[in-house]
């Protein structure tokens, strides 16, 4: 399997895989890296190098996941990059697929394809809301609960007590149900009577968004919610 390590040029990792460039800009990565290599660009931008590698590497490589390796990073840096990414997806991700997906419904003359404009703001309206809920719950949550344990707080505050990451984070399937379904109607079902060229590059850019989503949902269901529950039973059980 290949992995990119501290030693790798970041040109390499760019040639590896062009759909890292959105990854890399969450770190605040741009291009122009002449012969720079990953320590390099990390050193230079005081970017953390290991959890930068856990990223790219567990994008890049769908079986490499190290769970353990992952959850030793602070919570505060799992939830920057998570952050980051929520923005990626309102303000670039999104509004991309909108413009792409108005090409192909101007493109046809059925009003079939209104169908699938339904159907994409429906999905579009349970993503916000998913996002609205980490943003302005669980991530909040978390932050003040892993200040808590830094500062060994006693008594724990009635907010922390009384919740759990469980109440907050809100599962991800229906969603990402929503997506597959949005996809299969236009692959399986819709008479093609719009351009073809228009709805390429509307699939290819929903393609990469689910993938850049499930990237983001497991590394908030596998790495954030077990750390979070490991601080819980700590904190809790201990009271
Ligand atoms: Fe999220
Ligand atoms: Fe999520």
């Amino acid at each position: 399997m290949e992995l990119f390590d501290k030693n790798t040029r970041m040109t390499e990792l760019v040639y590896a895989n062009y759909l890292l460039l959105p990854v890399l800009n969450r770190f605040g990565i741009s291009l122009g890296f002449q012969d720079k290599s990953v320590f390099d660009v990390c050193t230079e931008k005081k970017i953390d190098m290991n959890f930068f590698l856990a990223i790219v590497n567990t994008f890049h490589q769908h079986e490499y996941f190290p769970e353990d390796e992952l959850q030793s990073f602070s919570s505060n840096l799992i939830i920057d990059y998570l952050r980051k990414s929520h923005l990626d997806f309102l303000k670039d991700s999104l509004p991309n697929i909108e413009v792409l997906l108005l090409k192909v419904v101007e493109s046809s003359k059925s009003n079939d394809l209104k169908i699938i404009q339904t159907f994409y703001n429906k999905y579009k309206e349970e993503l916000l809301e998913h996002i609205k809920d980490e943003e302005e719950n669980a991530f909040p949550y978390v932050l003040e609960l892993q200040k808590v344990y830094e500062l060994n707080i006693n008594p724990l505050p009635k907010h922390i007590a009384n919740y759990s990451i469980q109440s907050f984070e809100k599962e991800h399937t229906n969603v990402d149900e929503k997506l597959f379904d949005l996809k299969n109607i236009i692959i399986k079902f819709l008479q093609p009577s719009y351009n073809d060229k228009y709805c390429n590059e509307f699939l290819f850019k929903l393609f990469q968004f689910e993938r850049d989503l499930t990237d983001h949902a497991r590394i908030e269901d596998k790495i954030l919610v077990p750390k979070v529950i490991e601080i819980e039973k700590e904190l809790k059980n201990g009271n």
